[in-house]
This record gives structure tokens, sequence and C-alpha cells, in this order.
């Protein structure tokens, strides 16, 4: 691959097509899971900037997905107009549950399936989910190969370093993952223990995608376009998997990819839509949690990110919310090149 230098050569390489499986998709840049921030309102927004080539959801429980009613559910829901580039992320323990949420998963419409072999939080790993899978590399090969049997659309793995800095460990399961009939890797080279503190180690992600024919996405601390040209050099990675900054600039695959540049009332504009859309498919109380989710991220664009943050969800109802909008954002604060990370929790 040649050395990329320029954000235009960056935005070929991920116009450049891929295919996945039995599919094929257009652009390599996509949304990352992250649950509580990537809902359908989330989603909705981005999809209106375009520029993406995939959306992911965030994790939807595998005992729970077979019996999930998308008309009521918070989490097990989307729009129809988004499913062909849709794949919904599902955690669990047990090849057979797994196994049956994903055909119901194929059943729906989504582009494929991604199964969280890298949520570290307590409460999911407990339950022998997530990155716990990664302490029962047997189990988790299983898993693969279950929901493999069982679906034919594109299946997707999301894994971590492991528990320990160890790249050969990594390395061993991403071959593990596609012998098992994996069709594609989403890499985020962190240890487990490792929240998002420490920087993520790009160097196991090259390692990662030499290891296997299957296309890898690099995944961690993708901040600026100059990150996105550097990981893929660096990794010569298929695709990049952006997470945070998604939330932050919802106009970011737009930008990188399409070389659209915002404008000066993009913040204002954007954060006024997101409320429309959570509350289109939210009720108000959840409406305004999703919100209060979202706005950290959000905030980290500004100079002054902890008061304007401060002010602007000092809300109870999505009414309230919409005149903090009008009143902190309308005259367009300043902004910083890199946001501030101390709000990227
Ligand atoms: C609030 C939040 C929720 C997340 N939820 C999930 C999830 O449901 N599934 C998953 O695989 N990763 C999840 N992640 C991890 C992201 O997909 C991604 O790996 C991580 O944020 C690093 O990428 P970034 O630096 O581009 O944000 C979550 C991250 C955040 C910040």
């Amino acid at each position: 691959m040649t050395t990329i230098t320029t954000n235009q050569q960056l935005a070929r390489y991920l116009n450049t097509s891929l295919p996945i499986g039995n599919k094929t998709i257009g652009n390599r840049m996509v949304l990352a899971p992250m649950a509580g921030l990537g809902h359908v309102a989330l989603r909705q927004l981005i999809a209106e900037f375009g520029g993406f080539g995939l959306l992911f959801t965030g994790m939807c429980s595998a005992r729970a997905v077979p019996h999930e009613n998308p008309l009521i559910s918070n989490v097990f829901t989307w729009q129809q107009a988004e499913l062909a580039f849709l794949v919904c992320q599902i955690f669990g323990s047990e090849p057979q549950s797994m196994a049956t949420a994903a055909r119901r998963i194929e059943a729906e419409g989504f582009f494929g399936v991604d199964l969280n072999f890298g949520c570290s939080v307590a409460a999911i790993c407990k339950k022998g989910c997530g990155a716990a899978l990664l302490k029962n590399p047997d189990l988790a090969v299983k898993i693969v190969a279950a929901v493999r049997q069982a679906v034919s659309c594109p299946v997707f793995v999301k894994f971590r370093t492991g528990w320990e800095n160890n790249p050969q460990f990594a390395i061993d399961m991403a071959k593990r993952f596609e012998d098992a009939g994996a069709d594609a890797l989403t890499f985020h080279p962190r240890v487990a223990p490792d929240r998002r503190n420490r920087p993520p180690r790009w160097d196991i992600i090259t390692l990662v995608n030499k290891a296997v024919s299957i296309p890898v996405f690099g995944n961690g601390n993708l901040f600026n376009i100059a990150d996105g040209i550097k990981m893929v050099n660096q990794t010569a990675c298929h695709g990049l998997s952006l997470g945070r900054m998604a939330v932050a600039r919802p106009w970011i695959f737009a930008q990188w990819t399409k070389g659209i540049l915002p404008g000066d009332d993009i913040y204002h504009t954007t954060a006024m839509r997101l409320t429309h859309l959570l509350s289109q498919h939210y009720d108000d109380h959840f409406a305004v949690k999703m919100f209060k989710k979202f706005a950290p991220y959000f905030c980290a664009n500004f100079k002054f990110s902890q008061s304007i943050l401060k002010k602007l969800i000092k809300a109870n109802t999505m009414e309230e919310i919409r005149t903090n909008i009008n009143l902190l954002l309308k005259d367009s604060p300043e902004t910083l090149e890199t946001p501030n990370l101390t709000l990227f929790v």
C-alpha cells in the first residue's frame, strides 16, 4: 500500500470498496458500537451527514434479543432506512443464545452481526460476557463458530488485546476467530482492565492485521484526520472504526470521506437536531437522559467546555435543553481543534 500523505488520499482510501463476507461496503469508515451513545437518534443524525460505510448499534443482550419488541425497546430498535448499513452488536456467553440472537438479527435485515468480546465493564464481565470471554478463549471461539453456522450475513468480532499486554495473545485470537468463520474484526488495542486512560497500542493492530486475511478495522483514539492517516499508514488496517469522536462531531464521516467542511453554526444546528430526533424516538425522560450522555463529548469541542456543559445539562425536560442550546450555542462558542479529552470518559 502506498503511503497516504494528504487528507484527499485518505478520503480516496476510505471510499474504496471492501468485501466483508458475502456483502461489500463502499466506504471503510464506520461508527464503533457504543452503548448509551450510538442509539437510533444519534445514528439518524450521523446518517443525515453521511460519509460512513457502516453504523453499529450499542451492545444488546443476546438473551434478550429474541424477545425484544423494537417498538418499545430503547436498545434493540432501528429505522428501516438504516438496516442495509447497520450492524447489530450482541453480548452474551452462551454459543446457543448468541446464535439464536444472530438469527433474529439476520431475519430483521441487518447488514450483519457483531460479537462483543471487548467490553470490560464489571457488570458485563461478571456474567462471563464481553472481554471476560478473552479469559476463556475456547468458549469465545465456540461462540464465533455457532454464530457463523447460524447466519450467512457478515459476522464481525470486536475484541481487545486481552487481559495482559501480550500481542501474541491478540494475534492468536484473531487467527482463531478467522478460522471459526468471522468475516471481519474490529480491534481495540488496549488491555481489558484499562478502560480508556492509557493510549492504545496501534502497533498491535499492525500485527493482528498481518496475521489474518479478513478485514481488520482499527479502533482507538482517532481524534483528528492526521490520526486517521497515521493509523492507516502504520497498521495497514482495512478500515477505521470511530467511537467518541463521532459523538463529539457527528459530521466527522462526511468531513473525512467527502471533504465537507462544517459551517460556524454546525454546533447549534447539530445539538438542536439531536434533541428533535431524541424526542421523536423516546419519551421525554429517556430523551433527556440520552442527551446528558451525549453532552460531555459534544461540549469537549468548546474552549470553555466544562462551563458550557454544566449550563447545557441543567435541565429536566427536552424543552429546557432546547432553551439552553439556544442560549449557549447560537453565537458559536470558541472551539478547539482537538476536543478537551478530559470530557471523553
Ligand atoms: C460510552 C461508551 C460506550 C461503549 N459501548 C460499547 C459497546 O456497547 N460495545 C463495544 O464493543 N464497545 C463499546 N465502547 C467502546 C468503543 O466502541 C471504542 O472501542 C472505544 O470508545 C475506543 O474508540 P474511540 O477512541 O474511537 O472512542 C464504548 C465506548 C464508550 C465511550
